[in-house]
């Protein structure tokens, strides 16, 4: 017996019925959502299959939909970016799987490896680039599903010189 434990159930297990019921089939929450992504990053079998190379344009394809969310596989060859943007009301998580991408905001420009997970509420500005030298593959988890992706004028905030 434990006796750190926060939650000690006293008397029968069984009688506590709300303990007891399954995980959601769907993700209703921010951690929720991330560790759906996750789960799908280390299944390669969900995802391995959809990914192609397009030197024409990053190309997407829809992995899964559930109630009020949607999840995108993107494929990057090297040089491919997503353009300075937002992402109307919806709410999104996401995790690189293979290769890395490079994530610009207002705020600098940061490294994301495979495995690697950024999770942004609506209204957050990002431009995402594959600047390595091999292609990337990228899961996007969006809450509601993504209905527009208004573009934003390139705005960089390092000063080169
Ligand atoms: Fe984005």
């Amino acid at each position: 017996m434990n006796s750190d434990n926060d939650l000690q159930i006293a008397g029968d297990i069984l009688e506590v019925p709300h303990l007891l019921q399954p995980p959601r089939e769907h993700p209703a929450t921010v951690a929720e959502f991330a560790g759906m992504a996750r789960s799908i990053a280390n299944d390669r079998s969900q995802w391995a299959h959809h990914v192609r190379y397009d030197a024409t344009a990053r190309w997407y394809h829809r992995l899964r939909t559930g109630p009020g969310y949607e999840v995108w596989l993107l494929s990057w060859v090297p040089g491919q970016g997503s353009g300075r943007h937002d992402h109307g009301r919806s709410s999104g998580v996401l995790t690189v799987l293979e290769g890395s991408l490079t994530e610009h905001t207002r705020r600098g420009a940061r490294t994301l490896a495979a495995g690697a997970q950024r999770v942004f509420a609506p209204g957050y500005v990002h431009e995402v680039l594959n600047d390595a030298l091999e292609p990337a593959v990228s899961l996007h988890v969006y809450y509601p599903g993504l209905t527009e992706m208004p573009m934003h004028a390139a705005q960089r905030c390092e000063a080169r010189v």
